[in-house]
């Protein structure tokens, strides 16, 4: 499912610079976007794989990661693999489309979140 993401994208890359993670919303799931080294725009899952804090409260590191820092776990933003050998499942990523200056990810129906992550 298609989900729009910026309504104005010229405006979002003067806002938001490099290397600065943001979180969105699509539907109900929660997204980390953040523009890497090369200002292309990424997404991810904002929960870590571990035991789904978000991510976006984590620092990105010099080394292209991403680092959860409720339990250290260090997650690559080019393959999503924890780079520390912690045994997790990598980090989720998003497609992400361009159109008409706006933002699109696309959210595959298994990643949907239909109630709020933390509500039991
Ligand atoms: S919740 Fe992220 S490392 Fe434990």
């Amino acid at each position: 499912m298609l989900f729009e993401i910026f309504d104005n994208l010229t405006e979002m890359n003067k806002k938001i610079p490099a290397k600065k993670m943001v979180q969105a919303q699509a539907g109900k799931t929660k997204i980390a976007l953040l523009k890497n080294q090369n200002e292309k725009w990424i997404a991810f899952k904002d929960a870590c794989p571990h035991l789904q804090i978000p991510l976006t409260k984590g620092e990105l590191t010099d080394d292209n990661c991403v680092l959860c820092t409720f339990h250290r776990y260090k997650f690559s933003l080019e393959n999503g693999e924890e780079v520390n050998g912690k045994n997790t499942s990598p980090l989720r990523f998003f497609a992400l489309f361009e159109k008409q200056n706006k933002l699109f990810v696309e959210i595959a129906d298994e990643d949907l979140i239909e109630k709020d992550e933390f509500s039991f």
